[in-house]
């Protein structure tokens, strides 16, 4: 199976196909999707947009440039090319089974092909392809691009490789696989969460409660719980010393007790729809779809960062993967050996991101120090202090800042920062960046720094290595002769 994956194909671009496309193409994958709806391109775009101001909300760790997304009309047109094929076509088994075969076909045996399906089986629905052995269940949740547990089960001819390359995938994606030991209707995760809906449909139909009485009986309760330790750890601890012996004993006589349905579905006719319709609306009010979807996706920002502090759960794979991202560090095309180094340097391109604006939709204030500490991240690496140099017990601490605004810079904005060193020895880089508008260049801001060389183990200031040192002499060289920036060495007083 294919070690590099850099195209991947989806089938179907509805709900979950969208939020593939978003998470692949943040991570800088190029994606073909295949939709027949002729609004597949606005509703994949609207949750792409979504899903960028969720990550601008979630991590300031570099991502990769983008990647593209296209929208093709046929299965063969998304499936050749790509180094990984995802399926999201809707839950009918005869149709996936007949539309997987066609991506079969067109795909080489070494592309991974994996299906989205909420609970079909994988030997189902490997069963028409001339390369089962490549096929694989990979089960995402709504909304994909945040939550990372995607359910990884294969089918009685999928191979090991087949499992691994797409466990390994899915967790550069910055989620987390969870490798099923057999295969069952519904997996895992679904079987639970069937338990619980099939329960939420009695309540409504024996009207104990409503729609949003439900969901209050969840969020305010036992759901934030769910969040960072499931159900099992949860019930040990409610054991308490003596743990989960002591809680069965108390709780498993109930087991015998009308405390579930279960198995006992209600009818689900006409009039429990309505019921259950109406009583959605009611609870959703006037907020329209993406709306909630924002809501939603703050919510999770807020309950994974909360994670990330303790690095536990769900946190800590965000945490891993924000370590990844910060590893690969500020992608620039800046080359030292192929540039002009008689001008500032042009070192970080980056926009306004949805998350990023306050009130008035202006950049707010600790964004222009993030975009500025962006850019000196890309000098840093330019002069070759990179991670292996952190390693080494080395870097730059920024000591000094001085920021001035110079125009609005609006939601949206295209940006990029030019670099220019205006001084420096052996342990000490002064800087000066400016930041413009791409699209006609004018200067929004800037922002003179000092930058000092640390020993980070003694947290002391100390000589740069040679090798660093010599590139920013080289760069400090040639940027002599330019003139000093307006605004530079200039302090905060009311007669300047
Ligand atoms: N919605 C969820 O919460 C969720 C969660 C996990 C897994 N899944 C699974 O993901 C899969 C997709 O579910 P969804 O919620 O995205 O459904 P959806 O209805 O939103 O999307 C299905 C998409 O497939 C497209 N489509 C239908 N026939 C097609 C064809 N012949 N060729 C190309 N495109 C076609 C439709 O236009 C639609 O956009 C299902 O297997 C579902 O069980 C859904």
């Amino acid at each position: 199976m294919r070690a590099a994956i850099k195209s991947v194909g989806l089938l179907g671009g509805g709900v979950i196909g969208a939020g593939w496309a978003a998470r692949c193409a943040l991570n800088g994958h190029d994606i073909a999707v295949c939709d027949l709806d002729p609004e597949a391109e606005r509703k994949i775009s609207e949750v792409m947009t979504n899903a960028r101001r969720a990550w601008s909300r979630l991590t300031l760790a570099p991502l990769p440039a983008a990647g593209s997304i296209r929208v093709v009309k046929t299965i063969e047109a998304a499936a050749e090319g790509a180094d990984f094929i995802q399926e999201s076509l809707p839950e009918q088994e005869a149709l996936k089974i007949s539309l997987l075969a066609r991506a079969d076909k067109v795909a080489p045996p070494d592309v991974v092909i994996a299906s989205s399906t909420s609970g079909l089986l994988p030997s189902r629905l490997q069963s028409g392809l001339a390369h089962p052995e490549r096929f694989v269940i990979g089960h995402p949740f709504n909304p994909v691009y945040l939550m990372p547990l995607v359910e990884v089960c294969g089918g009685a001819r999928t191979s090991d490789t087949t499992k691994e390359s797409a466990t390994r995938f899915y967790r550069a994606l910055g989620m987390h696989p969870l490798l099923l030991r057999k295969e069952v209707d519904g997996f895992v995760a679904d079987r639970l969460m069937e338990a619980l809906w099939r329960e939420a449909l009695w309540l409504i139909h024996d009207d104990v409660a409503t729609a949003a009485e439900i969901d209050d009986a969840v969020r305010f309760g036992p759901g934030l719980r769910w969040a960072f330790m499931g159900t099992l750890l949860i019930y040990r601890i409610a054991g308490g010393e003596p743990g989960m012996r002591h809680f069965m004993a108390q709780f498993g006589p109930a087991l015998k007790w009308p405390w579930t349905k279960l198995m006992d579905v209600p009818e689900l006719d006409e009039a429990l729809l309505d019921k259950i319709v109406a009583q959605s609306d009611a609870q959703a009010g006037a907020a329209g779809i993406r709306e909630l979807e924002q809501l939603r996706d703050d919510c999770l920002v807020a309950i994974l960062q909360g994670l990330r502090t303790q690095d536990y759960a769900a946190g800590a794979v965000l945490d891993r993967f924000e370590k990844t991202l910060w590893a690969a560090g500020h992608r620039s095309e800046f080359d030292i050996e192929k540039s002009d180094l008689t001008k500032p340097l042009r070192l970080h391109e980056t926009r306004v991101e949805p998350g990023w604006v306050d009130f008035n939709d202006h950049m707010t204030e600790s964004r222009y120090l993030q975009v500025f500490g962006d850019a000196t991240e890309v000098l840093l690496r330019v002069i070759g202090v990179d991670p292996d140099y952190h390693r080494g017990g080395h870097n730059y601490y920024t000591v000094e800042t001085h920021l001035r605004h110079l125009r609005e810079v609006e939601g949206g904005t295209p940006l990029h920062v030019t670099t220019q060193i205006l001084g420096t020895d052996d342990k000490r880089i002064h800087v000066f960046h400016s930041l413009y508008r791409s699209d006609d260049d004018t200067l929004l801001a800037t922002a003179e720094q000092m930058q000092l060389h640390v020993d980070t183990r003694a947290s002391r200031a100390c000589a740069a290595a040679p090798q660093v040192l010599a590139r920013v002499q080289r760069i400090a060289t040639a940027h002599r002769p330019l003139a000093r920036p307006a605004g530079s060495g200039r302090a905060i007083a009311l007669d300047q």
